[in-house]
């Protein structure tokens, strides 16, 4: 989700409940004295720091291989950019058929029917399930594809508001939300494309696909309405952002920003604080006018049953999604896994919104990946945990847990229901860290440490800047690695260090923490998605919003981030996204020759005076037309398939 979009939240938002504060003010660490390195392990800012780090990942890797690639150079125009030596192809767009019997996509005569049956809008995660299943094939397989969510001014023609919007316009935006699984299979020629008579094929909308509420807060009261007294059934999955593809190939979804979709006045309903520590109601999408439960006065139950983790099996066309309430509900950007030492699941999950918390889950029970029907419960139990990050490099994971440490009658809870539908506010009452805008959330399998991207954060104060989270109005971001006590995702321990702080590495008063070797290319800001590679190396999205001519002055786009060795904190440019776009995605097969990348709403965000002359980037004049160029086209969120010219993996 863009900032734009994170721009309408006023500064004020979530101080209806008044939160522990994070750890106090903490020195900047010198760029330097980050990035040394003893054997191979980085060093954090203090000795105790060190030791705690050496000793906790003794068996990581002391390198990994180099990217070897030529960096792209840092532009912003209307076209996608690769690093030399590489293919881009389009694998597939907004409109675009995922079933065989999808109409031919027409911009001037959208319909919802049309809709349901054609790639949805602005491309988000981008997770590969090898087919046959249970095998690492690189070559064929489903993409699971979230939509997250519309861009109505450069969707339809002639757009004058969603306030204005026509019934059949708003029907449209909710057919185009929701998710597309997609079997692909690359040809002879190298070249990835759709099967189209797949059974696979499949769109999840929030017009019409039933969905299951699962785990401890199912059937709550607080999650009945007058079109579902169960409290088990929902239609639709919402502003679905990132997410993650479990050992047993199934898809995890994200649902981020929910508020953007309900209207009405709250009233004096007993959800009132509860929504307004979502920011509930923030009516952008107009969808309350026709959709009554989108109206929190007449239904305020409905946000109840939006900002979950939605758990879907892209095997199983007939399967029914299921939102795993047990993993929490808050402003979730992506799910994605790891086992734990006794063969558990631990979900690293990141809430995103300014001053926001950064949570694991780890099941219950162990898992088994080659029985997937074995694991149809196993995101139902388990515990839930909220991060706290000390200043000296140590953290603990907090259990978010009915009964214990103030989450019980006393402040309001009374089971364990209650803990996951209010998560904001139990880990406000267990004394959690607010973080800066916590995105992706990425374990890496070869390595065991674990890396979380924080977009930025220009709310914090510099009297609020703690060891995580160093910079007060931080406009960039900043990338922190977490080690697990005991190389164990299952320990309630862990250790951290600042991988890099984003920004302009020559400004020396952003204090900015790259590798020095960086080039001027290399550096970004604003970090959102992320993703390892099968060597184990790191990959990262951005994601400016409007502010990108001032935050790199460089459009979004995908780097190679080293973490281990002599380059540990360098960044190379390796891909650009249209003027406008948004990078989301990144997503390798099991080999890495092929990265799959989503270009969301090309041309959505562009300040009217980033234009010349200054207007704003419409259906009718988009700031570009990407990636059809054709006049009658509108600039189409669409998936890309990177190639190597000699098949290698992706990076070198
Ligand atoms: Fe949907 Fe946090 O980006
Ligand atoms: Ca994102
Ligand atoms: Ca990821």
């Amino acid at each position: 989700m863009p900032q734009t979009f994170e721009d309408e939240l006023e500064s004020g938002d979530d101080t209806s409940v008044e939160r522990a504060t994070g750890p106090s003010l903490a020195t900047l660490w010198s760029r330097r004295r980050f990035l040394q390195t003893t054997g191979g392990f980085a060093l954090a800012a203090t000795a105790s720091t060190s030791l705690l780090a050496l000793s906790a990942c003794n068996k990581a890797p002391t390198d990994l291989p180099p990217f070897t690639f030529k960096e792209l150079e840092r532009g912003a125009d209307e076209a996608i950019h690769v690093a030399e030596g590489y293919d881009a192809d389009i694998l597939i767009r907004w409109g675009d058929p995922v079933y065989a019997d999808a109409p031919l996509f027409d911009p001037m005569k959208q319909t919802a029917a049309a809709q349901t049956r054609q790639f949805g809008y602005n491309n988000d995660y981008v997770g590969f399930v090898p087919l046959p299943f249970g095998n690492a094939t690189s070559d064929h397989g489903v993409l699971c594809i979230n939509h997250e969510y519309t861009n109505a001014a450069l969707m339809f023609p002639n757009f004058v508001s969603t306030d204005a919007a026509s019934r059949e316009q708003i029907d449209v935006t909710l057919a185009a939300h929701g998710g597309s699984i997609i079997e692909i299979a690359r040809n002879a020629d190298g070249k990835w494309k759709v099967v189209q008579a797949s059974p696979y094929n499949r769109r999840l909308t929030m017009l019409d696909t039933a969905m299951d509420l699962s785990g401890p807060a199912a059937g709550h009261e607080r999650l009945k309405t007058s079109a579902d007294p169960t409290g088990r059934r929902v239609i639709g999955t919402l502003n679905n952002c990132a997410g993650g593809i479990t050992p047993w190939g199934t898809w995890l979804m994200g649902e981020e920003n929910i508020n953007f979709y309900f209207g009405g006045e709250l009233g004096d309903t007993p959800e009132k604080a509860n929504h307004e520590r979502m920011s509930i109601p923030r009516n952008l999408m107009g969808w309350w006018r026709f959709h009554m439960r989108f109206d929190v006065e007449l239904e305020p139950n409905e946000p109840n049953r939006f900002g979950w983790v939605t758990e879907v099996d892209p095997l199983d066309p007939k399967s029914i999604p299921r939102k795993r309430t047990a993993l929490g509900r808050f402003k979730h950007e992506g799910a994605e896994s790891i086992a734990t030492r006794k063969g558990r699941l631990a979900v690293y999950m990141g809430d995103d919104q300014r001053g926001e918390y950064l949570y694991k889950f780890v099941s219950r029970d162990a898992f088994d990946a080659d029985n997937r029907t074995g694991n149809a419960d196993l995101l139902d139990h388990g515990t839930l945990y909220v991060a706290r990050f000390k200043d000296n490099g140590s953290g603990r994971w907090l259990p978010l847990t009915f009964g214990a440490n103030g989450l019980d009658a006393t402040n309001g809870f009374l089971s364990q229901a209650d803990v996951l539908i209010e998560t904001r506010r139990a880990a406000d009452t267990l004394g959690a860290t607010p973080m800066d805008r916590p995105e992706d959330v990425q374990p890496n399998h070869i390595t065991g440490r674990v890396y979380v991207a924080l977009a930025n954060n220009k709310d914090r104060k510099a009297e609020e800047a703690d060891g995580a989270n160093p910079r007060g109005t931080n406009l960039w971001g900043q990338i922190v690695e977490l080690i697990p006590d005991n190389d164990d995702h299952a320990d309630t321990g862990f250790t951290w260090n600042i991988l890099v702080a984003a920004g302009d590495p020559t400004d020396t008063a952003i204090a900015a923490q790259w590798n020095d070797t960086t080039s001027k290319d290399g550096w970004f800001a604003c970090p959102d998605n992320l993703a390892v590679d099968a060597a184990g190396r790191l990959w990262v999205a951005t994601d400016q919003g409007d502010d990108w001519a001032k935050t790199s002055g460089a459009a979004d786009g995908i780097f190679a981030l080293a973490t281990h060795g002599p380059e540990r904190g360098t960044a190379k440019r390796f891909f650009q996204v249209p003027v406008g776009a948004e990078m989301c995605g990144p997503c390798f097969t099991p080999d890495a020759t092929t990265l799959f990348v989503a270009v969301q709403h090309p041309a959505a965000d562009i300040a009217p005076e980033e234009r010349t002359p200054p207007r704003a980037s419409t259906f009718e004049d988009p700031a570009t037309r990407w990636p059809d160029f054709a006049d009658a086209m509108p600039p189409r969120p669409s998936v890309v398939a990177i190639t190597s010219h000699n098949g290698g993996p992706i990076g070198g």
